[in-house]
């Protein structure tokens, strides 16, 4: 029972300090990663939370070279010339948008917005501050000796995922 509890208290913990929702109102700005770092090739995912009282708000996204929110273009997720595979992909919750960008490349980098629209009581917008996309090459990062800084960005969630096996570890041998 310990050991139950424990562990979900821990899975939670690590949970929210990704996602970290902050209730409050009845449409607050919705909430994007300050940044987000990517490697050239790689697939990269932004989450977009927000809070809302509506059942199905709608979520769109914004790409500009700037943190304008007034600059930037709408992203559409269906390429309009029948390519089958599309840049972009988006995952829905209720109260939560991912988006997945796909083999990014350097024309990627710049400001990601999300803004989500409830008319449910009544017509509200309301939208997030820009999430700055940074791109990485790994192949650089390979050649030259002066890469500590984009060898570590693109370990990061390497050791994200190391961390977190090793946590589920220790619980799990500590308990055995
Ligand atoms: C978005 O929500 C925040 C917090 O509720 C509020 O301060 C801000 O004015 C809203 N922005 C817009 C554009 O409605
Ligand atoms: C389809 O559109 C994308 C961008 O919207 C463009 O990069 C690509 O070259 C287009 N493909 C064709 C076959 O027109
Ligand atoms: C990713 O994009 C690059 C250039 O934009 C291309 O050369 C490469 O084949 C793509 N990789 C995948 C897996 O689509
Ligand atoms: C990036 O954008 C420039 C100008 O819009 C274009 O010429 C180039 O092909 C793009 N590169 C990639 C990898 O999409
Ligand atoms: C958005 O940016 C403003 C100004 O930098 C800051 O005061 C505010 O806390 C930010 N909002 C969120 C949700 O990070
Ligand atoms: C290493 O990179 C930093 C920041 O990009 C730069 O200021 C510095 O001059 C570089 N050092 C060498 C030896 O290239």
């Amino acid at each position: 029972m310990d050991y139950l509890l424990n562990r979900n208290f821990l899975l939670l913990l690590t949970v929210g300090a990704i996602i970290n929702p902050r209730v409050q109102g009845t449409l607050g700005e919705p909430k994007v990663p300050r940044t987000v770092e990517a490697c050239v090739g790689a697939h990269t995912t932004i989450s977009c939370t927000f809070h809302t009282d509506a059942k199905w708000p709608k979520v769109s996204w914004c790409f500009g070279k700037t943190s304008d929110f007034n600059g930037c273009k709408k992203i559409e997720f269906h390429s309009s010339n029948g390519s089958s595979v599309s840049h972009y992909h988006e995952d829905k919750e209720r109260t939560a948008s991912y988006l997945t960008i796909r083999n990014v490349t350097f024309n990627d980098s710049g400001w990601y917005f999300c803004e989500v629209t409830q008319d449910i009581p009544q017509l509200i917008k309301n939208y997030s501050n820009g999430s700055e996309l940074v791109i990485y090459s790994p192949t650089e990062s390979n050649l030259e000796v002066n890469t500590t800084y984009s060898n570590t960005t693109c370990g990061k969630i390497l050791a994200f995922i190391v961390l977190f096996l090793c946590i589920n570890w220790t619980i799990f041998y500590s308990h055995s």
